[in-house]
């Protein structure tokens, strides 16, 4: 279906953001519907006892996930309900880097089923949701007020999967790559898990391995948010301390941990890209206080906490980052490595799902 761009002229983004929800909300709640219809929720339940089931808009998923370069693949763990293609979204733009599909994806990710999980249920204390942390947004409401079971259905946890990032170096602006992020949180998304590929710039770090992101350095230049007329929506100053929110890092702690698998932490240095870096770049990024770097995550990030979203990050180190090692670097091997880390990240990712 190609989705006819409507004729007005200069919709504001609250506007924009509205029409795309307009597309996708019933075509979330029709999935969701569905799957109540065939978990639970008959006529005979309700007889015996069974508590009616919540409205599908209060099903939808509370976690969104970005894909990164190479990790693409993890979308094929996801048992989607619902695709779409971000062509069908009304005022959402395309992707166009290899590796990136450009697709709104709704599912379970599989292997989330809540039972026999033993992530320490502690972890949950002193989360809190989006709705107490909106200052300085005027979204409409009503979608933040989902109850504690939304998106968690008999079949494992629902999540929106923004499969396909858009990139600034593609020629898109900051605001148009969040685009699908305001979307999702529109439609009830309250946290974030952002993922991304990256090159060490900590040269303790290895290849393959992953890092939790701790906190950003937006070198980028640029804001997905300005404080003007063609942002009606985020309309103050907002903070940035702990951007990435300390309860989701204890998750990934914990799931590391129990995953047995190598969990780096440190900063995520944003550039535009989309050159690679060069010797003396990663030299002064390192002094600037840089773990990590790559072409994406501070706008998504900046427009989650402007949001009142939480934030959780993990980068995947895909090569050492310029001038480490005497070589260049390719964008095959930053694939290649992102691939081969991908099963163990989407381990990591559905631990922490899980105990969310
Ligand atoms: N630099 C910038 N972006 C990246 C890199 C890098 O070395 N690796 C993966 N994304």
């Amino acid at each position: 279906m190609a989705f006819v761009k409507d004729g007005k002229e200069n919709p504001t983004l609250t506007e924009r953001i509205q029409e795309a929800v307009a597309v996708l909300a019933p075509v979330l709640d029709a999935a969701a519907s569905k799957e109540a219809d065939t978990s639970h929720g008959t006529a005979h339940d309700e007889a015996h006892g069974t508590p009616p089931r919540t409205a599908p808009s209060e099903a939808r998923p509370r976690t969104v996930l970005i894909l990164g370069s190479g990790l693409g693949e993890l979308a094929t763990e996801i048992k989607a309900s619902v695709e779409i293609s971000y062509e069908e979204i009304p005022y959402c733009k395309t992707a166009g880097a290899p590796g990136h599909q450009g697709s709104f994806i709704v599912g379970t990710l599989a292997g989330t089923n809540t039972a026999g999980t033993n992530m320490p249920s502690s972890d949950t204390a002193g989360s809190t949701t989006a709705t107490g942390d909106t200052a300085g947004t005027n979204m409409p409401s009503s979608d933040t007020t989902v109850s504690n079971t939304a998106g968690t259905t008999k079949a494992g946890t629902e999540i929106i999967c923004l499969k396909g990032r858009l990139h600034t170096y593609e020629g898109h602006t900051p605001l148009e790559t969040t685009f699908p992020l305001l979307v999702a949180h529109a439609l009830g998304a309250q946290n974030l898990i952002v993922t991304n590929a990256a090159g060490a710039v900590n040269k303790s770090f290895e290849v393959g391995d992953l890092m939790l992101i701790t906190d950003h350095i937006n070198f980028t230049g640029s804001s997905p948010v300005t404080l003007s007329k063609e942002n009606d929506l985020i309309t103050s100053f907002f903070d940035m301390t702990n951007a990435y929110a300390p309860t989701w890092q204890n998750r990934v702690r914990h799931a590391a941990q129990e995953l047995n698998c190598t969990l780096r932490e440190g900063v995520y240095l944003g550039v535009r890209g989309p050159a690679f870096e060069t010797p003396a770049e990663i030299r002064a990024f390192r002094s600037l206080g840089a773990d990590a770097v790559g072409m994406s995550t501070v706008h998504e990030v900046t427009m989650a906490r402007a949001l009142g979203m939480e934030v959780c990050g993990i980068s995947l180190l895909s090569n050492m980052a310029a001038g480490i090692l005497d070589k260049p670097i390719t964008p095959a091997e930053v694939n290649e490595a992102a691939a081969a880390s991908a099963d163990i990240l989407s381990k990591l990712i559905k631990k922490i799902v899980v105990s969310s």
